[in-house]
């Protein structure tokens, strides 16, 4: 059992164990979330281009950086490539397009957000047939847009670099090839989502792990209008009994469930309150018995909510993950 901070990475940096998500964010409301998240004591903030507001974010730590009350050293900084960038000769561009938004020299993570890929079309990172199917690249080349990641380490655009929603077969052949260490796997988790096995996978090759959606994901939930399928894991009744008896709320217990296994989390939120609520996870923790009913809680294969749905056809994608 951990009470740590912070996760070591393989390159020796430090990632906060409590990080900021923000996708599903409109710009107005992001730009105060960030400003009480960095209030709160946030220094580790989750973005991508596909969120379409890291325009937002950079804003917000250009105003902070300029105040002089917090220094870009202070701060983790993760970004992705997004599925139209999934080809070796795009990885240089999206990251700098990135770095220019967020207005950084450096990040401190750069992640390739899918192992699948869309075909380039201008400046939409969605483009789609008229049938609403994803325009997909067939092509994906996993080693070599790995190669072309280790290049921006080298050059110093990014600290480290790192995979999101790779299954464990196509995290370990990019594994055998790599030069850099893959420093950070970013997999859907929460209490109906526990991917024990994948989990163990990352620990027993040296791989943090960083969950998305470690709330559930009810915005998500709401955009597949799953509400009356997918039941909303905060809501649970054993969730609710251990968080009475340690007066926390729901949330809180289920970020400390996560965290309090060395997993970093990246919950969402543009409530003032929720956001200072959802980094106070220390100073207390979680019984064995609790991490063993929580455990319990697990659904399986069926609790996965990203799934891709919203993005059709990526599931005929030779890379596509979940099959
Ligand atoms: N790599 C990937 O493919 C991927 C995929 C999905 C997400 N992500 C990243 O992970 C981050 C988090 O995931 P997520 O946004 O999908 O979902 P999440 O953090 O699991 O849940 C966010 C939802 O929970 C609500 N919420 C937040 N704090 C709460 C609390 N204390 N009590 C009750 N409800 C609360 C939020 O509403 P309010 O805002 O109203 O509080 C929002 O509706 C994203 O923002 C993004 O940065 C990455």
């Amino acid at each position: 059992m951990s009470e740590s901070t912070s996760v070591v990475l393989p390159n020796g940096r430090c990632a906060p164990i409590v990080g900021f998500g923000t996708w599903q964010a409109s710009e107005e409301e992001l730009e105060a979330a960030i400003d009480n998240a960095i209030e709160a004591g946030y220094r580790h903030i989750d973005a991508a281009p596909v969120y379409l507001n890291e325009h937002v974010i950079g804003r917000v730590l250009k105003k902070w950086f300029d105040s002089g009350k917090i220094k870009r050293e202070d701060l983790f900084i993760v970004t992705k490539l997004p599925p139209t960038g999934n080809r070796p000769e795009s990885v240089e561009k999206y990251l700098k397009k990135s770095l220019k938004d967020l207005q950084l020299e450096y990040l401190d993570l750069y992640l390739i957000h899918t192992p699948f890929g869309f075909v380039e079309e201008g400046d939409d990172l969605h483009p789609k047939y008229e049938n609403g199917d994803m325009k997909m690249d067939m092509d994906t080349d996993h080693l070599a847009v790995w190669a072309e990641m280790e290049k921006q380490v080298v050059n110093g655009l990014t600290k480290a670099i790192g995979l999101s929603n790779f299954n464990s077969k196509q995290i370990d052949r990019v594994l055998k090839a790599a030069k850099v260490p893959v420093s950070m796997l970013q997999i859907e988790l929460h209490l109906y989502f526990q991917q024990k096995e994948m989990v163990d996978f990352c620990k027993s090759r040296d791989v943090p792990i960083t969950a998305f959606s470690p709330l559930g994901t009810r915005g998500l939930v709401q955009l597949l209008g799953k509400n009356d399928t997918l039941p909303d894991c905060m809501a649970n009744p054993k969730v609710l009994e251990i968080a009475k008896k340690h007066s926390k709320t729901p949330a809180q217990i289920s970020l400390k469930h996560l965290i309090q296994k060395g997993v970093i989390v990246i919950p969402k939120s543009t409530n003032p309150q929720r956001i200072k609520d959802n980094i106070q996870l220390f100073g207390w923790m979680l019984d064995a018995e609790d991490v063993a009913e929580l455990d319990n809680l697990d659904q399986g294969a069926k609790g996965r909510i990203c799934d891709f749905s919203f993005l059709p056809g990526t599931n005929k994608h030779p890379e596509f993950p979940f099959k």
